[in-house]
């Protein structure tokens, strides 16, 4: 399994390229299901999680292919996905698939929608806490649907087609609001969403769909409104920035200091995160480019943060933030409260010299002088990034094991933080 040495110390300065969002491009392939003609995707990121979901796509029965890179285009830049669910072949989507990637779950929806019926495992994925279906399944019943679970399988029937209704979910689920959205669409009759989840990466779905014809009002509000339509037609898409990947590496120039440009990045998809940067007393700048961080000099400046879901502090930057402070002038409080067990980062963090108590869903991060390198092992996608960004920082090398989470949802990422100045590389192998 290949590793990440890490040397520590040196500042980021220069251009990071934002790539497409990993949360977006795997639900705007799941949604070529809904259509017989040919969804093309721009700005894909290449990652793990989106050739499995390829895999997923092709079993049943979508045609994908990719464009081939241009004369002088990096691998840095997304590629073109052009997918044609022309008939699906197969409404089944088994374990040994959907246990490797838990967004696959969400084909259930669109699958049950075109076809009447869906099989598919209940999910793997990170780490991170129990995860229910509860809610997809909910919304799946809501809207007509029958549904029953045998060995580990939803087997969902709806032989007349889903029926519009009204949907409101008791908690916000960022996948339980893609998979009512997707089914609505070729429903009978109108369908509310309410306390839909309002991530970016919902609206970027819901405005594919509009491009292939569905019917949808109140997109990036709460209550969403689709009128079903019988049917879907192809379209031509750009994955919206990641601002996940935008938040890392702002915490990573925050870390070490320096002045980068986050290039391409969408500013009005992080209100919150740089809010939460500027009064750690990191210099953030929105400029037509994408985001401009600096830390020259300055200390970083402690501070209390809680996990919400959009617009609020999001989850997939708790591991990061917590890297940043560890480093901070005094103590910090962050407190999950989305994911029950998205703290393992902590015990990795403590190897590099981080003093961070937990007490149930918080963590008191109290900073220290110095980070020291040492061998680390990374448990999830997003704590593993985690670690890189305090390695950046650590005086020494850090070894990063189980590189593969990264490699599920961080393009090129050695290649952007190497052109900044990074002592970063991969060792193969082993
Ligand atoms: C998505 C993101 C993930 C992010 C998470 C929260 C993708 C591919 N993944 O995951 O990166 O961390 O949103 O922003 O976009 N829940 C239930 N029942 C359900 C579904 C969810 O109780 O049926 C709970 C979960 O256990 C969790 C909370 O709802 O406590 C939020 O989860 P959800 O928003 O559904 O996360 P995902 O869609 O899996």
């Amino acid at each position: 399994m290949d590793r990440i040495r890490i040397g520590g110390g040196n500042k980021l300065n220069g251009t990071i390229p934002i790539s497409g969002a990993k949360n977006a491009a795997l639900p705007l392939m799941i949604v070529s299901l809904l259509s017989e003609d040919t969804l093309t995707l721009r700005n894909t990121p290449r990652l793990a999680d989106v050739r499995m979901l390829q895999r997923i796509l092709q079993n049943h029965g979508v045609d994908i292919s990719t464009d081939g890179k241009r004369a002088g285009q990096s691998g840095q830049c997304g590629e073109t996905l052009r997918l044609t669910a022309r008939t699906i072949a197969d409404t089944t989507a088994p374990y040994e698939l959907v246990s490797k990637m838990r967004a696959s779950f969400w084909v259930l929806g669109p699958l049950l929608a075109r076809c009447g019926e869906a099989k598919v495992s209940l999910p793997g994925g990170c780490a991170i806490g129990t995860r229910p279906v509860d809610l997809h399944i909910m919304a799946m019943e809501q809207l007509g649907a029958t549904i029953a679970i045998e060995a580990g399988y939803v087997l969902a029937k709806a032989p007349k087609g889903l029926i519009g209704n009204r949907i409101s979910f008791p908690k916000v689920s960022v996948g339980a609001t893609h998979a009512a959205l997707m089914a609505a669409t070729l429903a009978k009759g109108d369908t509310i969403i309410e306390n839909a989840a309002q991530e970016p990466e919902i609206g970027d779905v819901a405005e594919c769909l509009v491009k292939m014809g569905a019917r949808i009002e109140g997109i990036h509000s709460p209550t969403l409104k689709v009128t079903g339509v019988t049917s879907l037609h192809g379209a031509d898409h750009t994955v919206i920035a990641d601002r996940i990947e935008t938040g890392t590496y702002a915490m990573a120039v925050a870390m070490t200091g320096g002045d980068a440009t986050l290039q391409g990045a969408r500013p009005d998809t992080l209100d919150t995160v740089i809010d939460v940067l500027a009064d750690s007393d990191v210099d953030v700048r929105k400029s037509n480019d994408g985001l401009r961080i600096l830390r020259n000099g300055a200390g970083i400046a402690p501070i209390r943060v809680e996990t919400q879901p959009y617009p609020g502090f999001p989850t997939d930057l708790q591991a990061q933030l917590m890297a940043l402070m560890t480093k901070a002038k005094g103590t910090s409080v962050i407190r999950e409260t989305i994911f029950e067990n998205r703290f393992m980062h902590v015990q990795e963090l403590a190897r590099l010299g981080a003093d961070i108590q937990l007490q149930g869903d918080s963590a008191e991060i109290r900073g220290v002088e110095k980070l020291t390198g040492a061998p680390v092992m990374a448990t999830d996608l997003r704590a593993s990034v985690s670690l890189v960004i305090a390695a950046l920082a650590a005086e020494g090398d850090t070894v990063l094991h189980r590189v593969y989470h990264l490699d599920r949802g961080f393009e090129s990422l050695e290649q952007k933080l190497r052109d900044c100045g990074a002592d970063i590389e991969r060792l193969a192998g082993q």
